[in-house]
């Protein structure tokens, strides 16, 4: 090699180094960039499409404590028979592991329950997207007549007739109980509930010896096949829109299509958005079957032979699926310190 061409060999790889440190400070900041005031342990490189969890945020532990006992209370239902917990069952990945989360004597469901835990990363709510933050989204299971059928006004009315409540509420907020505060409290509980600590995460934190060969080649299999694409970032999901049966009808095939399968259709009406839905995130999807808008599919195996057919348009041989669900197994984190079963 001449001189020449070394120096300017030389010069390109400083070059490609300095543009390579660039980006890597800019995905960088976007990955600190976050609602929560996430507290990282470790520096993201910003080399790998999914960042872990933060392992806590930074939250005013009365209003934490506060939404907790008003999450689990039926107060805060007319009847005091239904609460949060109802159908966001933390002991259950956050959701019930039911088909739909039907009530007696209210209207039936048309979507299956999401998990609570994390919310706080998905960037819009509900299957559709219908909110785009969590103070909006609250007003739907309090005034929904298949969740709590209520109002604010009475939420407040029957929490004020409660002394503990009262001096709860005085305990943190100079006037007491208003419908404002409640939903500060909840939304506030709402972002608590985080699951850090998953196997993969400690992975991409930097413990190689996190997770399993089986597990590492799964990861591996998961990006080069594809399912990366539409699951990625903090969540592994809930960070874009897709149609379900991108690439092959899963609707006609399913047969009965109901209004909760128009999916981000509802919210819009425009054509282009029918039975397109928010990706759901696959943190703890090891513990939050069944799956799927409809709640039809009992296995993680089947949810990625479908995903694998209809999204991808190929189907995974048994040795991928074993890859890939081996995985998926290693995202189910901890909630104040307890691995999720
Ligand atoms: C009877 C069952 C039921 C009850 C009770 C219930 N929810 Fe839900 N929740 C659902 C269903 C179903 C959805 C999904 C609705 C949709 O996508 O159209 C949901 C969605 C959510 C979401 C958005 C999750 C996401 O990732 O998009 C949040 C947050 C939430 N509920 C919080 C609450 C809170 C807070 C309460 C109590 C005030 C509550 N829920 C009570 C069934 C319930
Ligand atoms: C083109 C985008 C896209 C690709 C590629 C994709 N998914 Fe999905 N995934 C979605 C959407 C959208 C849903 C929600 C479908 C519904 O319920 O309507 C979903 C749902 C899921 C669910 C069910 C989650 C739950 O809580 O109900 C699993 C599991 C899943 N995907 C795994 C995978 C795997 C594994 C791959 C790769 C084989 C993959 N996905 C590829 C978009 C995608």
């Amino acid at each position: 090699m001449t001189r020449l061409a070394r120096a300017v060999l030389v010069t390109t790889i400083c070059l490609l180094a300095l543009v390579a440190a660039c980006t890597d400070d800019v995905s960088t900041a976007a990955a600190d960039v976050d609602v929560v005031q996430p507290v990282y342990d470790f520096t993201p490189t910003g080399d790998d499409p999914i960042t872990p969890l933060p392992t806590h945020v930074v939250l005013d532990a009365r209003k934490v404590a506060l939404g907790e006992s008003l999450f689990r209370d039926p107060i805060l239902s007319p009847e005091g028979d239904v609460a949060c917990v109802t159908c966001h069952e933390l002991g259950r990945g956050g959701c019930d592991g039911r088909r739909t989360s039907d009530l007696p004597g209210h209207a039936p469901w048309l979507v299956n329950t999401p998990t609570i835990f994390n919310v706080a990363y998905n960037f819009k709510f509900h299957w559709g997207g219908a909110f785009t933050d969590l103070d909006h989204q609250l007003t739907a299971p309090v005034t929904s007549p298949r969740a709590l059928a209520t109002t604010y006004d009475d939420i407040v009315k029957r929490l004020s007739a409660s002394a503990e409540y009262r001096a709860a509420f005085q305990d943190v907020f100079s006037d007491g109980v208003t419908a404002a505060n409640f939903r500060d409290v909840m939304v506030t509980y709402e972002r608590s509930l985080i699951t850090p600590n998953a196997r993969f995460d400690q992975y991409l934190r930097g413990d190689k010896q996190a997770l399993t060969d089986e597990e590492r080649a799964g990861y591996e299999l998961f990006k080069s096949h594809g399912c990366i694409s539409c699951h990625q970032g903090v969540n592994i999901g809930g960070n874009m829109f897709q149609r379900f049966g991108a690439l092959r009808d899963y609707f006609v095939e399913r047969g009965r299509v109901t209004e909760g399968d128009l999916g981000r259709y509802n919210v819009t009406k425009r054509e282009e958005d029918r039975h397109v839905f928010r990706v759901p995130s696959l943190r703890n999807v090891a513990v939050t079957a069944p799956y799927f808008h409809d709640g039809a599919v009992k296995t993680l195996e089947e949810a990625v032979q479908i995903m694998s057919e209809y999204q991808l348009g190929r189907p995974v041989t048994d040795d991928q699926l074993r890859l890939l669900v081996a995985f998926l197994k290693t995202l189910t984190g901890e909630y104040q310190g307890k691995v999720l079963l």
